[in-house]
């Protein structure tokens, strides 16, 4: 560049930093290369390349940490099991897991994210033609089988994380059994898992072969409460502080049951470090749950500064799915938050459950990853033998409406008689099949109906909401469907900080529609939007676009702050939003907005969610009509203490009261008028 040639200081600085920069670059490699060499697994590489090669099923079971995920793929690599354009495909239960490891192992490759390494999620895909090593979710790779299959382009397929059993994992084990008999040659196909019974896996493939790789686990320490815990959150509080200032230097890592939790728990750890003297306030949190953005997922690997120690902040996807080093101490408040159906009223809902003994053995193992450590689980011993011994799989307690659809896509038309590793009872499938006929998704044959079983199957959402956006498209309002969509694909938009719950409500209430929360909804994204996008103000150059980027990131920031808005969820709606409406637009379905015709969008809505209707009862509570389930609306509902006669709702969350959240004021004259199936069935 001429102008630095001219200037002697400027190019001597920038060369100085160009040096330094390519050796921290090279302390870098060094040190990833000895980490690399350092795992149990690099000396079983050969051994295990030449299992590969032997067998087409293999099932290999490792210690967490131990180096399964992110090196045996690239063993493979370099064994040439990617020649002819074909690659190496592994899955995650988890959206996280998929993209820190991708970026770990494109770093350990020293190649580009998206390159030779890549990761594909729902909604967000980093893959190339020159990608060979892929890491997705296990959802997604079912959703390639509709398209492909027998999984042609790949020469390998790895189904990691295995003993979590998502309903994904379950469904894509039963494909792939049953495609490899009838392909040849047939796909390779790797099971790992982190727990020690390979067992299952084994007979469900026939007795196929199982290694186990020897881990490096170090003594922990477990400590019990004496008593129960009232309010674990706050025993977690305590718990970090103790640690923080009666304990020598290591990082926390504490288990969390959501976002929510979680990013109540940073705001008030914050709070108390203010409270301390200043020599005592080197404590620095860092949060890491699924719908995390990826760009903020990658600080749990990063050490705290210099004299600080770093508090992980975690979901149960730091049990086994993600390896954080530094760890020296694991708070286990003992719960998760997890699915449960119950067939019988076709109700899915999410609640928080304890741990199982198998979950609080790994959480405590996170301690003893690097030297001995300690595990502070908040509840008494005499609770630990309470526990049941593992978890049980996904696939027991959850709707499978939408993998059943995917099922009949894939041609698998009967249900009962497809082989599950473990079979999910008959009335939650009579149930599921029974709630996709109700949609329109099945003929009377419970064959896929077409067009709109098949449109359905090709949307990456819950059947009710693919349904949802191509109702909205005959009712004019697909703009305000594909927007509600996205925004209740997102963990919560509001935060209500228990300490300015007053404040907090006051700012929603500018958002608040009378109508109910749909429509509220769509006013958050919308001023988002506007705040975001909105650029009538400077003329549209490079130069301008960065400033503009910059200067209404910060707006946005400072306004989110001010309406006690979650700016990650928005950010996570607006990406989502993008996605679907490239997925809607290639089906040709036409994107119409209803303007201020609210009415129009709410019969939508009555159409959509019917299934999900209720009525208000005289003495103030509702009754849902597909159930007959006495519930109340969520204090969350901008119709929380109205006096709105039906509704209808997208969610049910059970504490010691049934709620209902998501809900929006109908017509119940709708009901009969827009789903008549469902409404004369029921009278
Ligand atoms: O799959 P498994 O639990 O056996 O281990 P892994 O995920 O392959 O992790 C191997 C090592 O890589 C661990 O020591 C992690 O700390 C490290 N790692 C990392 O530093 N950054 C990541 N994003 C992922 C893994
Ligand atoms: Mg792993």
């Amino acid at each position: 560049m001429p102008s630095m040639a001219q200037n002697g200081r400027v190019t001597t600085d920038f060369k100085q930093s160009n040096q330094a920069h390519n050796s921290n670059a090279f302390a870098r490699r060094e040190e990833i290369r000895q980490q690399r060499e350092s795992l149990p697994i690099a000396s079983v590489k050969e051994r295990l390349i030449e299992e590969v090669k032997k067998h087409d099923v293999l099932i290999i079971v490792g210690e967490t940490g131990s180096g399964k995920t992110t090196q045996i793929p690239q063993f493979l690599f370099s064994a040439g099991f990617c020649r002819e354009g074909k690659s190496v495909g592994i899955t995650q239960p988890r959206r996280v897991a998929a993209v820190t490891v991708a970026k770990r192992v494109a770093e350990e490759c020293g190649v580009e994210l998206g390159q030779k390494v890549g990761y594909s999620i729902r909604f967000d895909d980093r893959t190339s033609g020159v990608t060979r090593i892929k890491y997705m979710t296990d959802g997604l790779l079912l959703r390639e089988a509709l398209l492909d299959p027998y999984l042609s382009r790949y020469s390998v397929v790895i189904v990691d994380e295995a003993h979590e059993r998502t309903v994904h994992t379950d469904v894509l084990l039963g494909l792939l059994k049953n495609s490899q008999d009838r392909k040849f040659p047939p796909l390779k196909l790797i099971i790992m898992s982190a727990s020690l019974d390979a067992r299952v896996f084994s007979e469900y493939f026939g007795g196929a072969r199982a290694v186990h790789i020897q881990g490096r686990q170090h003594p922990v320490d477990i400590l019990y409460t004496l008593y129960p815990e009232k309010d674990y959150v706050d025993a977690a509080l305590v718990t970090i502080f103790q640690i923080h200032l009666e304990e020598r230097h290591g990082d926390i890592l504490v288990f969390l049951t959501g976002q929510e939790e979680i990013e109540a728990v940073e705001r008030l750890v914050q709070e108390r470090l203010r409270q301390l003297p200043e020599s005592n306030r080197k404590l620095v949190t860092v949060p890491i749950f699924s719908s995390l953005p990826s760009e903020q997922q990658m600080r749990v690997f990063m050490p705290a500064p210099d004299g600080h120690r770093k508090v992980v902040l975690a979901t149960n996807i730091a049990e086994t799915s993600v390896t954080i080093p530094g760890i020296k101490f694991v708070i286990d408040p003992g719960f998760v938050k997890a699915r449960s159906y119950d067939p019988a009223k076709g109700m899915e809902s999410l609640i928080i459950i304890p741990t199982s003994k198998a979950q609080a053995l790994q959480r405590s193992g996170r301690a003893g990853r690097e030297g001995p450590g300690k595990c502070f689980r908040l509840y008494p011993e005499s609770e630990f033998e309470k526990l049941e011994d593992s978890t049980k799989p996904e696939i027991k307690r959850c709707n499978l409406a939408n993998v059943i659809l995917q099922l009949k896509a894939l041609g698998v038309d009967d249900i009962f008689g497809f082989d599950f590793i473990e079979k999910p009872s008959r009335a939650a499938i009579v149930k599921s099949l029974e709630h996709l006929f109700l949609l329109g998704a099945l003929t009377d044959d419970c064959k896929l109906s077409d067009p709109v079983g098949h449109q359905m199957a090709r949307l990456p959402l819950d059947p009710i909401y693919s349904k949802a956006l191509i109702l909205a498209s005959q009712f004019n309002c697909l703009e305000e469907m594909l927007i509600t969509v996205a925004m209740l694909s997102v963990d919560s938009v509001f935060y209500a900080p228990r300490e300015k719950l007053d404040e907090s409500r006051t700012a929603a209430k500018c958002f608040a529609s009378p109508d109910g929360d749909h429509i509220t909804l769509i006013n958050v994204y919308r001023a988002a939007e506007d705040l975001l996008e909105k650029r009538k103000w400077v003329p549209h150059t490079e130069r301008n676009e960065k400033i503009f980027k910059a200067k209404s990131e910060k707006i946005f920031k400072r306004w989110c702050k001010e309406n006690f808005i979650n700016g990650r969820s928005v950010r996570h709606a607006r990406d989502i939003h993008s996605q679907i409406r490239g997925h809607v637009e290639q089906m040709g379905l036409r994107i119409t907005s209803c303007g201020d015709d609210m009415l129009q969008f709410r019969r939508c809505l009555a159409a959509s969610f019917f299934i999900n209707a209720a009525l208000k009862q005289p003495e103030g509570n509702y009754r849902a009509f597909g159930t007959g389930q006495v519930v109340q609306i969520h204090p969350s509902s901008v119709l929380f203490q109205s006096k709105v006669e039906c509704v209808v709702f997208n969610e049910m969350v059970q504490t010691t009261n049934k709620y209902i959240r998501n809900v929006t004021r109908i017509e119940y004259m709708w009901l009969t008028e827009l789903a008549p199936h469902y409404y004369t069935m029921q009278s």
